[in-house]
């Protein structure tokens, strides 16, 4: 772990992306990627925040911690489903198999919360009854605990859209995927989350909700890519005081990207218009969450890399004669 004191020091330094090299640079709103060669794919994670569908600000050290916390998930879940990942030249970067992206992102919720327009807890608080084609019985509270694991598909929106919300039978009824993909898809993705809350219980975590994304190898074959079980596309609450808090009305111990969207709303933001200003202590807090997740997760210690990142990713990727 990093002290929170050199974290918000290091602020200034977070690595928000690399400049302009010899190959070309596309960027997503966390990664930026670059083509090697036509079947694989050079994945390099920033420092990037990106909530209500923009990029809000820079924690450092983000980038590493899901970029190799993504990669253990990977390595307890292979045998669940084939994933993307071949080698990780940098605490940064991953070289991954390139997929053709299906066009759904697979949510899976395990219980009713979160304030972004596409969260359960949003839409119920707001009068919705029957959300995601799903009916639900008056009188939940927030962050309560569903039944079982529910999936939420949302189409995989372009930049500068918000993603569409589906029902499970509206991802084959509107032609995104075929009936028999859309099973296996469904039927993987809940057992990734099964693996996924077993194994954050057994870190003294709760694995609230995720987001998984899929898509097809070369061969045709399904394999899991993206991130998987990371706080930005997680939430993790702490096991321990979640019960107690609940019942109180507070808020669970959370680990995740949560932090920052609850900060955003405390000061006064609904989703629309212009982002109000967090203070340096926010982004350094959150560094610390991600790391601690991390910690927990995988029962190790986080290794910081050395900052700046630039002039280390392009050393180490140098090394393995990758020339960006
Ligand atoms: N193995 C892969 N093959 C092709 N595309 C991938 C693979 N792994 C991840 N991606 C895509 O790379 C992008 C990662 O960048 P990211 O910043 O996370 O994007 P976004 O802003 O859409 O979340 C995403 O569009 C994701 O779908
Ligand atoms: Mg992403």
């Amino acid at each position: 772990m990093v002290e929170k004191n050199e974290i918000q020091a290091r602020l200034p330094q977070a690595f928000k992306g690399l400049a302009q090299g010899r190959l070309e640079k596309h960027s997503g709103k966390v990664r930026d990627w670059y083509s090697l060669g036509e079947e694989q794919r050079l994945l390099v994670t920033t420092d990037r925040l990106s909530a209500f569908d923009r990029v809000v600000g820079v924690v450092p050290w983000k980038g590493q911690v899901l970029n190799e916390l993504s990669a253990w998930w990977n390595r307890q879940s292979a045998d669940i489903v084939a994933n993307h990942l071949l080698s990780i030249p940098d605490p940064n970067v991953s070289v991954v198999k390139l997929a053709s992206p299906l066009p759904v992102e697979v949510i899976v919720r395990g219980y009713i919360t979160g304030v972004t327009s596409t969260a359960l807890w949003r839409r119920y608080s707001e009068g919705e009854r029957k959300i995601y084609g799903y009916s639900f019985p008056e009188g939940l509270k927030k962050n309560q605990r569903l039944p079982e694991p529910i999936i939420t598909p949302t189409t995989k929106a372009l930049p500068g859209f918000h993603d569409e919300r589906l029902t499970i039978a509206e991802v084959v009824e509107r032609g995104h995927l075929q009936r028999k993909i859309w099973d296996r898809v469904m039927e993987i993705s809940l057992a990734l989350f099964a693996r996924g809350s077993q194994i954050a219980a057994e870190a003294g975590l709760i694995l609230v909700d995720t987001k998984y994304e899929f898509g097809l190898a070369r061969d045709g074959s399904l394999m899991l890519i993206d991130e998987i079980h990371t706080p930005d596309s997680s939430r993790f609450w702490k096991a321990e005081s979640y019960q107690d808090r609940v019942e109180k009305g507070l808020e669970p111990e959370l680990f995740d990207k949560e932090f920052v969207r609850l900060r955003y709303a405390e000061a006064g933001y609904r989703g629309d218009g212009e982002l109000p200003l967090l203070p340096d202590s926010v982004w350094a807090e959150t560094a610390l969450l991600y790391q601690k997740a991390y910690e927990l997760l995988t029962g190790g210690t986080f290794k910081p890399g050395s900052y700046p990142v630039e002039s280390r990713l392009l050393a180490n990727l140098a090394r393995e004669g990758i020339e960006l």
